[in-house]
Parts: structure tokens; C-alpha cells; sequence
């Protein structure tokens, strides 16, 4: 179904870019999978339960950091080299999600007050890892797509960018998170339409709650307080949701400049 895919899935070795990677790749694509070193061996257990379903399509890991530009220059050459072609699909999957107040306070029995503030330093990260890598990879990852021949609708490729319902309604502790998302959803409608001329398309999923290693390290107590607030279906998100949602926006060409919620109707509580 996807044999003409070649594809760069940021994050892939994890929770929903792994989902995708192994969707995709059991279904024809080849998929470079760029995530940061430490990733590799979540890979390989990926990469080997693969072979063991006789993929039809091919996986490829790259150590890259999205943050930086020379990691994913290398890594956008790998697809070159590895698979023939340059790459025509994006998915931005990396990401981090630290909780954390703005400002709290702890007031002690003796009534003394200790106030922690949230560091910038965190803040900043949270920014560069989750909407300047983003990015990076989308705006590098464009440069490549331009490189192909156009196919008969005159598209060269498609980014898939992840934000999150955090975006929308963000939590108490997510204020980095939730301004970072902001960021990925506010690039879509400006980056699909500077992409137009090109004949890219630019996507987002703004996922709910989906058991990923993210929540699954969770107890199961949080997982229940968590899944009350999903009306329909009234569960945790499979990662294969989010899989497949990537899988008709590649084949649907008429889905451009759109940010999709995927998230069973939540709307997240203060
Ligand atoms: N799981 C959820 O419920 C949920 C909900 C909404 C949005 N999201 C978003 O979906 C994306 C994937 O989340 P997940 O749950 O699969 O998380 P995960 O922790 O399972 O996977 C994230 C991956 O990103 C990689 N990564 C982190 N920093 C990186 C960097 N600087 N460069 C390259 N790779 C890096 C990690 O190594 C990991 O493999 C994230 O952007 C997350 O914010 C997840």
C-alpha cells in the first residue's frame, strides 16, 4: 500500500513514530527512523520483530538529534543513500513533556512559604526539542521533497507534524509542553501555503491520550482518573490510531494546511 513511500520519521524508535514506522514499513515503505543514540536499542527490538512479521518494506535507524541541523542533513542523506531516493514523507513524532508549574508554592506547618519557579532553561528546551526541531526537519525534509519529480497532482511530498490537545487545552505543569504544541499547530496553515509552490503538504495530529511509554510507566490508578475524561471511545489512544491517521493523510491528497485532533472527543480538564 505504501511502496512508494520513502520516508523520515522523527522519534521513531518510540511510542507513536515506532507505531508508525512499523506500520508503514510492514506495509511496503521504506522508513529512516532518527532518533537520539540512546534510542538504537528500541530500534533494533523494533527493527527485529519486524523481520519476524516479513515486512515488505525496510527500516533504517539514524542517530539524530532534531535540534540540530547537521544530525538531520545525515540523516536526509542516509535516506538517499539507503533507499535510492530522496525522502517524500515527514513525520515529526520526537518530542518531550516535562510537568511543571509556572510558579508554585509549598507552605510549610510553621506557615513559611517556599515558591519554585519553572526554570527557562526548561522552558527553552521543552521549545527547541518539541517546535524548533519540528521544524528543522520539516523546513530540511522540504528542501529533499522539492528535489523529486512532481507525481500527477503536482505533489512532491508531505510533513506530518505532532502537536497535542495540549495545544488547545492545556493543563495545570503543561505550560512548556502546551506552548510548544501551540507552536506546531500555529506553523501549519503558514508552512502548507509556502509549501504549495512546491507541491508539499503540510499536516497535523494533535493526539489525545495515548499509552505510549509516556503513560505506561504510569499507575494504574492515574491511567483510570485519566481515561474517565474520554468520552468515545472511553479508553487510552493504540498507537496504531495515530499509525493509520498518518497512513490516510499520505494517500488522501486533498488534506493540506490541517490540524486533525485525534483524541475520542477529550477535552482536557484544568
Ligand atoms: N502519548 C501521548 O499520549 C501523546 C499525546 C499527545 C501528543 N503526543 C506527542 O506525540 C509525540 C510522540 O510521543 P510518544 O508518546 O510516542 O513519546 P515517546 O517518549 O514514546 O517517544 C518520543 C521519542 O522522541 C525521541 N526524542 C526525544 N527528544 C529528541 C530529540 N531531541 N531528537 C530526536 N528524538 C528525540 C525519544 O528518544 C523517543 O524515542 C510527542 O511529540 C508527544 O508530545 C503524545
Amino acid at each position: 500500500m505504501y511502496r512508494n513511500v520513502v520516508a523520515i520519521i522523527s522519534g521513531g524508535a518510540s511510542g507513536l513514530g515506532a507505531a508508525t514506522a512499523s506500520y508503514l514499513a510492514r506495509n511496503g515503505a521504506r522508513v529512516m527512523v532518527a532518533d537520539l543514540p540512546q534510542a538504537q536499542e528500541h530500534f533494533l527490538k523494533m527493527e527485529a520483530r519486524s523481520n519476524d512479521n516479513n515486512s515488505n518494506g525496510s527500516l533504517k535507524f539514524s542517530q539524530a538529534d532534531v535540534r540540530s541541523e547537521d544530525d538531520i542533513s545525515s540523516a536526509l542523506d542516509m535516506v538517499d543513500e539507503e533507499f535510492g531516493e530522496q525522502v517524500n514523507v515527514a513525520v515529526n513524532c520526537a518530542g518531550v513533556a516535562p510537568a511543571r508549574k509556572t510558579l508554585s508554592q509549598k507552605i510549610a506547618e510553621d506557615g513559611s512559604v517556599t515558591t519554585r519557579l519553572h526554570s527557562l532553561e526548561e522552558f527553552s528546551k521543552t521549545m527547541q526539542v518539541n517546535t524548533v526541531g519540528t521544524f528543522n526537519l520539516a523546513r530540511m525534509a522540504a528542501d529533499r521533497m522539492a528535489q523529486r519529480p512532481a507525481d500527477d497532482n503536482g505533489l512532491r511530498g508531505v510533513i506530518i507534524n505532532t502537536a497535542s490537545v495540549a495545544a488547545y487545552d492545556g493543563q495545570i505543569g503543561q505550560v512548556a509542553y502546551a506552548s510548544s504544541k501551540g507552536g506546531v499547530v500555529g506553523m501549519t496553515l503558514p508552512m502548507a501555503r509556502d509549501l504549495a509552490a512546491v507541491g508539499i503538504r503540510v499536516m497535523t495530529i494533535a493526539p489525545g491520550l495515548f499509552m505510549t511509554p509516556l503513560l505506561a510507566g504510569l499507575p494504574e490508578k492515574v491511567h483510570k482518573d485519566l481515561v474517565k475524561n474520554v468520552p468515545c471511545p472511553n479508553r487510552l489512544g493504540d498507537p496504531i490510531y495515530y499509525a493509520q491517521l498518518v497512513g490516510s493523510i499520505i494517500t488522501n491528497p486533498y488534506l493540506n494546511g490541517e490540524v486533525i485532533r485525534l483524541d475520542g472527543a477529550l477535552r482536557m480538564p484544568p
